[in-house]
Protein backbone atom coordinates (compact mmCIF):
# COMPACT_ATOMS: atom_id res chain seq x y z
CA UNK A 1 0.00 0.00 0.00
CA UNK A 2 1.01 3.56 -1.16
CA UNK A 3 -0.27 6.49 0.44
CA UNK A 4 0.43 9.94 -0.45
CA UNK A 5 -1.38 13.65 0.35
CA UNK A 6 -2.15 17.60 -1.07
CA UNK A 7 -2.91 20.28 0.27
CA UNK A 8 -6.31 22.50 -0.25
CA UNK A 9 -5.02 26.31 -1.36
CA UNK A 10 -7.17 29.78 -1.76
CA UNK A 11 -6.41 32.60 -3.51
CA UNK A 12 -5.73 35.72 -1.58
CA UNK A 13 -5.38 38.17 -4.53
CA UNK A 14 -6.60 38.29 -8.27
CA UNK A 15 -9.20 35.29 -8.98
CA UNK A 16 -10.59 36.00 -12.55
CA UNK A 17 -8.19 38.75 -13.45
CA UNK A 18 -5.25 35.53 -13.10
CA UNK A 19 -7.55 34.10 -16.15
CA UNK A 20 -6.81 37.44 -18.35
CA UNK A 21 -2.97 37.61 -17.74
CA UNK A 22 -3.10 39.46 -14.67
CA UNK A 23 -1.13 38.42 -11.73
CA UNK A 24 -2.73 36.54 -8.34
CA UNK A 25 -1.57 35.81 -4.99
CA UNK A 26 -2.36 32.03 -3.76
CA UNK A 27 -1.64 29.91 -0.64
CA UNK A 28 -1.38 26.25 0.15
CA UNK A 29 -4.11 25.11 2.98
CA UNK A 30 -2.01 22.33 4.40
CA UNK A 31 -4.79 22.01 7.15
CA UNK A 32 -7.30 20.48 5.05
CA UNK A 33 -5.60 17.58 2.44
CA UNK A 34 -6.59 14.90 0.31
CA UNK A 35 -5.29 11.91 0.75
CA UNK A 36 -4.59 9.22 -2.41
CA UNK A 37 -3.91 5.25 -1.34
CA UNK A 38 -2.82 2.81 -4.12
CA UNK A 39 -3.56 -0.89 -2.97
CA UNK A 40 -2.74 -3.84 -5.29
CA UNK A 41 -5.39 -6.27 -6.34
CA UNK A 42 -4.05 -9.68 -6.98
CA UNK A 43 -6.93 -11.76 -8.50
CA UNK A 44 -7.47 -8.47 -11.20
CA UNK A 45 -5.88 -8.88 -14.87
CA UNK A 46 -2.65 -6.72 -14.87
CA UNK A 47 -3.65 -3.15 -16.37
CA UNK A 48 -6.88 -3.18 -14.50
CA UNK A 49 -6.96 -0.13 -12.34
CA UNK A 50 -9.95 0.17 -9.33
CA UNK A 51 -11.19 3.53 -8.58
CA UNK A 52 -13.20 4.43 -5.50
CA UNK A 53 -13.84 7.35 -3.93
CA UNK A 54 -16.19 6.84 -0.68
CA UNK A 55 -16.36 10.32 0.09
CA UNK A 56 -18.57 10.32 -2.81
CA UNK A 57 -19.85 7.12 -3.36
CA UNK A 58 -18.06 6.39 -6.54
CA UNK A 59 -16.58 2.88 -7.44
CA UNK A 60 -15.58 1.88 -10.81
CA UNK A 61 -12.98 0.29 -13.17
CA UNK A 62 -11.04 2.92 -14.91
CA UNK A 63 -12.21 1.11 -18.62
CA UNK A 64 -15.66 1.56 -17.40
CA UNK A 65 -15.57 5.50 -16.02
CA UNK A 66 -16.73 8.37 -18.08
CA UNK A 67 -13.68 9.20 -20.48
CA UNK A 68 -14.03 12.99 -18.96
CA UNK A 69 -14.15 11.49 -14.83
CA UNK A 70 -11.45 13.38 -13.87
CA UNK A 71 -10.32 10.67 -11.92
CA UNK A 72 -10.17 8.51 -14.80
CA UNK A 73 -8.05 10.73 -16.61
CA UNK A 74 -5.65 12.00 -13.77
CA UNK A 75 -5.01 7.84 -13.46
CA UNK A 76 -4.54 7.89 -17.23
CA UNK A 77 -2.18 10.77 -17.68
CA UNK A 78 0.09 9.27 -14.56
CA UNK A 79 0.37 5.70 -16.12
CA UNK A 80 1.13 7.17 -19.45
CA UNK A 81 3.53 9.11 -18.41
CA UNK A 82 5.69 6.77 -15.96
CA UNK A 83 4.64 3.98 -18.66
CA UNK A 84 3.02 1.87 -16.04
CA UNK A 85 0.22 0.78 -17.93
CA UNK A 86 -0.07 -2.88 -17.75
CA UNK A 87 1.46 -3.15 -14.10
CA UNK A 88 -0.31 -5.25 -11.56
CA UNK A 89 -3.96 -4.44 -10.87
CA UNK A 90 -4.32 -1.48 -8.38
CA UNK A 91 -6.81 0.05 -6.71
CA UNK A 92 -6.60 3.96 -6.29
CA UNK A 93 -8.74 5.00 -3.50
CA UNK A 94 -9.37 8.41 -2.65
CA UNK A 95 -10.66 10.47 0.53
CA UNK A 96 -10.65 14.16 0.67
CA UNK A 97 -11.16 16.95 4.41
CA UNK A 98 -11.64 19.50 1.37
CA UNK A 99 -15.12 20.95 0.82
CA UNK A 100 -16.33 20.37 -3.14
CA UNK A 101 -17.16 23.27 -5.31
CA UNK A 102 -15.91 25.73 -2.15
CA UNK A 103 -13.34 28.08 -3.61
CA UNK A 104 -10.56 25.67 -2.01
CA UNK A 105 -8.86 23.70 -4.32
CA UNK A 106 -10.13 20.23 -4.11
CA UNK A 107 -10.21 18.89 -7.60
CA UNK A 108 -6.55 19.69 -8.05
CA UNK A 109 -6.04 18.74 -4.98
CA UNK A 110 -7.31 15.48 -5.54
CA UNK A 111 -5.30 15.26 -8.65
CA UNK A 112 -2.23 15.83 -6.96
CA UNK A 113 -2.33 13.58 -4.60
CA UNK A 114 -3.37 10.84 -7.25
CA UNK A 115 -0.41 11.96 -9.14
CA UNK A 116 1.40 11.62 -6.09
CA UNK A 117 1.02 8.25 -5.03
CA UNK A 118 1.20 6.40 -8.02
CA UNK A 119 4.38 8.03 -8.87
CA UNK A 120 5.29 6.34 -5.67
CA UNK A 121 3.70 3.37 -5.78
CA UNK A 122 5.81 2.87 -9.12
CA UNK A 123 9.18 4.49 -7.96
CA UNK A 124 8.80 6.82 -10.94
CA UNK A 125 9.63 10.18 -9.62
CA UNK A 126 8.07 12.86 -11.44
CA UNK A 127 9.91 16.43 -11.77
CA UNK A 128 6.89 18.91 -9.80
CA UNK A 129 6.68 21.28 -13.21
CA UNK A 130 5.74 18.07 -14.97
CA UNK A 131 3.17 17.12 -12.11
CA UNK A 132 1.73 19.90 -12.68
CA UNK A 133 1.35 20.11 -16.22
CA UNK A 134 -0.98 17.04 -15.94
CA UNK A 135 -2.91 18.15 -12.74
CA UNK A 136 -3.78 21.47 -15.28
CA UNK A 137 -4.99 18.94 -18.27
CA UNK A 138 -7.68 17.72 -15.60
CA UNK A 139 -8.19 21.27 -14.30
CA UNK A 140 -9.67 21.71 -18.13
CA UNK A 141 -12.27 19.25 -16.95
CA UNK A 142 -13.33 20.91 -14.12
CA UNK A 143 -12.89 24.41 -14.83
CA UNK A 144 -12.86 25.00 -19.34
CA UNK A 145 -10.18 27.68 -18.92
CA UNK A 146 -8.64 27.62 -16.10
CA UNK A 147 -5.55 29.50 -15.14
CA UNK A 148 -3.47 27.07 -13.83
CA UNK A 149 -2.70 28.71 -10.51
CA UNK A 150 -4.57 26.02 -8.98
CA UNK A 151 -2.31 23.43 -9.75
CA UNK A 152 0.60 25.50 -9.30
CA UNK A 153 0.08 26.04 -5.85
CA UNK A 154 -1.06 23.08 -4.61
CA UNK A 155 1.90 20.99 -6.44
CA UNK A 156 4.45 23.53 -5.46
CA UNK A 157 3.14 23.78 -2.28
CA UNK A 158 4.28 27.00 -1.57
CA UNK A 159 2.81 30.75 -1.47
CA UNK A 160 3.03 32.03 -4.63
CA UNK A 161 2.27 35.04 -6.95
CA UNK A 162 1.78 33.48 -10.13
CA UNK A 163 1.39 35.50 -13.72
CA UNK A 164 -0.11 32.65 -16.16
CA UNK A 165 2.03 31.03 -18.24
CA UNK A 166 5.54 32.27 -16.59
CA UNK A 167 7.38 30.53 -13.65
CA UNK A 168 5.36 31.15 -10.12
CA UNK A 169 7.31 33.53 -8.21
CA UNK A 170 8.11 32.42 -3.79
CA UNK A 171 5.93 34.95 -2.03
CA UNK A 172 7.89 36.57 0.56
CA UNK A 173 6.36 37.48 3.68
CA UNK A 174 6.96 39.01 6.87
CA UNK A 175 5.94 37.90 9.98
CA UNK A 176 2.61 35.89 10.46
CA UNK A 177 -0.82 37.05 8.68
CA UNK A 178 -3.87 35.11 10.38
CA UNK A 179 -6.58 34.72 7.76
CA UNK A 180 -10.24 32.97 9.01
CA UNK A 181 -11.27 31.74 5.97
CA UNK A 182 -15.49 30.94 6.29
CA UNK A 183 -17.79 29.29 3.98
CA UNK A 184 -20.65 30.43 2.76
CA UNK A 185 -22.67 26.67 2.08
CA UNK A 186 -23.31 27.74 -1.45
CA UNK A 187 -21.49 25.97 -4.13
CA UNK A 188 -19.06 27.73 -6.48
CA UNK A 189 -19.24 26.10 -9.72
CA UNK A 190 -15.55 27.65 -10.78
CA UNK A 191 -16.48 26.33 -14.46
CA UNK A 192 -19.58 28.08 -14.89
CA UNK A 193 -19.02 30.96 -13.49
CA UNK A 194 -15.59 31.43 -15.09
CA UNK A 195 -17.60 30.88 -18.66
CA UNK A 196 -20.34 33.35 -17.53
CA UNK A 197 -17.35 36.06 -17.07
CA UNK A 198 -15.99 35.10 -20.24
CA UNK A 199 -19.15 36.01 -22.28
CA UNK A 200 -19.77 38.85 -20.44
CA UNK A 201 -16.42 40.25 -21.58
CA UNK A 202 -16.85 38.81 -24.96
CA UNK A 203 -19.63 41.47 -25.02
CA UNK A 204 -17.54 44.65 -23.36
CA UNK A 205 -14.11 43.81 -23.34
CA UNK A 206 -13.15 47.45 -22.45
CA UNK A 207 -14.79 47.88 -19.37
CA UNK A 208 -13.92 44.15 -18.15
CA UNK A 209 -10.11 44.39 -19.17
CA UNK A 210 -9.93 47.36 -17.52
CA UNK A 211 -11.44 45.99 -14.44
CA UNK A 212 -8.95 43.17 -14.58
CA UNK A 213 -6.05 45.71 -14.88
CA UNK A 214 -7.31 47.11 -11.81
CA UNK A 215 -7.22 43.74 -9.86
CA UNK A 216 -3.48 43.21 -10.90
CA UNK A 217 -2.77 46.60 -9.80
CA UNK A 218 -3.92 45.41 -6.82
CA UNK A 219 -2.31 42.18 -6.05
CA UNK A 220 1.24 43.89 -7.12
CA UNK A 221 1.03 46.69 -4.62
CA UNK A 222 -0.27 43.57 -2.05
CA UNK A 223 2.83 41.37 -2.91
CA UNK A 224 4.73 44.49 -1.74
CA UNK A 225 2.26 44.92 1.24
CA UNK A 226 3.01 41.10 2.23
CA UNK A 227 6.65 41.60 2.10
CA UNK A 228 6.63 44.25 4.33
CA UNK A 229 3.75 42.66 6.84
CA UNK A 230 2.00 45.42 6.24
CA UNK A 231 -1.43 44.41 7.89
CA UNK A 232 -3.04 47.21 7.51
CA UNK A 233 -2.52 47.80 3.94
CA UNK A 234 -3.37 44.60 2.84
CA UNK A 235 -6.51 44.45 4.81
CA UNK A 236 -7.48 47.49 2.63
CA UNK A 237 -6.34 46.14 -0.65
CA UNK A 238 -8.52 42.87 0.09
CA UNK A 239 -11.78 45.28 0.28
CA UNK A 240 -10.27 47.16 -2.69
CA UNK A 241 -10.50 43.55 -4.42
CA UNK A 242 -13.77 42.22 -3.17
CA UNK A 243 -14.96 46.01 -4.92
CA UNK A 244 -13.51 44.99 -7.94
CA UNK A 245 -14.46 41.16 -7.59
CA UNK A 246 -18.50 42.59 -7.17
CA UNK A 247 -17.66 44.78 -10.57
CA UNK A 248 -17.00 41.87 -12.26
CA UNK A 249 -20.44 40.35 -11.05
CA UNK A 250 -19.24 37.11 -8.96
CA UNK A 251 -19.84 38.12 -5.49
CA UNK A 252 -23.74 37.74 -4.06
CA UNK A 253 -25.44 38.80 -0.94
CA UNK A 254 -24.47 36.13 0.96
CA UNK A 255 -20.65 36.32 0.42
CA UNK A 256 -21.70 40.06 1.05
CA UNK A 257 -23.34 39.22 4.25
CA UNK A 258 -20.56 37.83 5.80
CA UNK A 259 -17.77 40.64 4.70
CA UNK A 260 -19.83 42.76 6.62
CA UNK A 261 -19.69 40.44 9.72
CA UNK A 262 -16.06 40.17 9.72
CA UNK A 263 -15.53 44.09 8.77
CA UNK A 264 -17.74 44.62 11.99
CA UNK A 265 -16.35 42.97 14.42
CA UNK A 266 -12.84 44.25 13.38
CA UNK A 267 -11.22 42.68 10.62
CA UNK A 268 -8.58 44.37 8.46
CA UNK A 269 -10.28 42.90 5.06
CA UNK A 270 -12.34 40.52 3.66
CA UNK A 271 -13.10 39.51 0.21
CA UNK A 272 -14.24 36.34 -1.80
CA UNK A 273 -11.82 33.30 -2.73
CA UNK A 274 -12.14 31.34 -5.62
CA UNK A 275 -14.58 31.76 -8.47
CA UNK A 276 -17.10 33.52 -5.87
CA UNK A 277 -21.21 33.30 -6.39
CA UNK A 278 -20.84 30.87 -3.41
CA UNK A 279 -17.90 29.05 -1.75
CA UNK A 280 -15.40 30.83 1.16
CA UNK A 281 -14.47 34.04 2.33
CA UNK A 282 -11.46 35.01 3.58
CA UNK A 283 -10.64 37.81 5.97
CA UNK A 284 -6.90 38.97 7.80
CA UNK A 285 -7.94 39.59 11.23
CA UNK A 286 -5.93 40.04 14.26
CA UNK A 287 -4.64 36.94 16.03
CA UNK A 288 -6.50 37.79 19.46
CA UNK A 289 -9.63 38.59 17.86
CA UNK A 290 -9.55 35.75 15.69
CA UNK A 291 -12.34 33.04 18.10
CA UNK A 292 -14.44 36.45 18.09
CA UNK A 293 -14.76 36.98 14.62
CA UNK A 294 -15.30 33.12 14.09
CA UNK A 295 -17.95 32.95 16.32
CA UNK A 296 -19.79 35.95 14.51
CA UNK A 297 -19.01 34.40 11.03
CA UNK A 298 -20.69 31.61 12.51
CA UNK A 299 -23.64 33.27 13.50
CA UNK A 300 -24.41 35.12 10.40
CA UNK A 301 -24.64 31.55 8.63
CA UNK A 302 -20.75 30.48 8.19
CA UNK A 303 -21.16 26.46 7.64
CA UNK A 304 -17.72 25.94 8.14
CA UNK A 305 -14.76 28.13 9.15
CA UNK A 306 -11.06 27.31 9.85
CA UNK A 307 -8.33 29.51 10.88
CA UNK A 308 -5.04 29.85 8.90
CA UNK A 309 -1.94 31.42 9.82
CA UNK A 310 1.28 32.05 6.96
C1 LIG B 1 -10.30 29.35 -9.27
O1 LIG B 1 -9.69 28.80 -8.12
C2 LIG B 1 -9.70 30.68 -9.61
C3 LIG B 1 -10.21 31.35 -10.87
O2 LIG B 1 -9.40 32.52 -11.06
C4 LIG B 1 -10.14 30.47 -12.08
C5 LIG B 1 -8.72 30.19 -12.54
O3 LIG B 1 -7.80 30.90 -12.16
O4 LIG B 1 -8.56 29.21 -13.29
C6 LIG B 1 -11.65 31.83 -10.69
Amino acid sequence: MTRATAPGKFILFGEHAVVYGQPAIAFPLRQLRVTAQINIIPDAPRGHVRLHAPDIHYHAWLHEADEENPLRKIVELTLDEIHAQSSPAIEVRVSSEILVASGLGSGAAVSTAIVRALCQHFEQPLELERQSELVYEVEKIHHGTPSGIDNTVIIYDQPVYFIRGHQPERLSISGELTFILADTGLPSNTGQIVGNLRNAWEQNRPTFDTIFNHIGQVAERAKSAIAAGDVKSIGILMDENQQLLEQLGVSSETISGLLTTARDHGAYGAKLSGAGVGGIIITLVQPTASTRIVNALREAGAVWTGVTKV
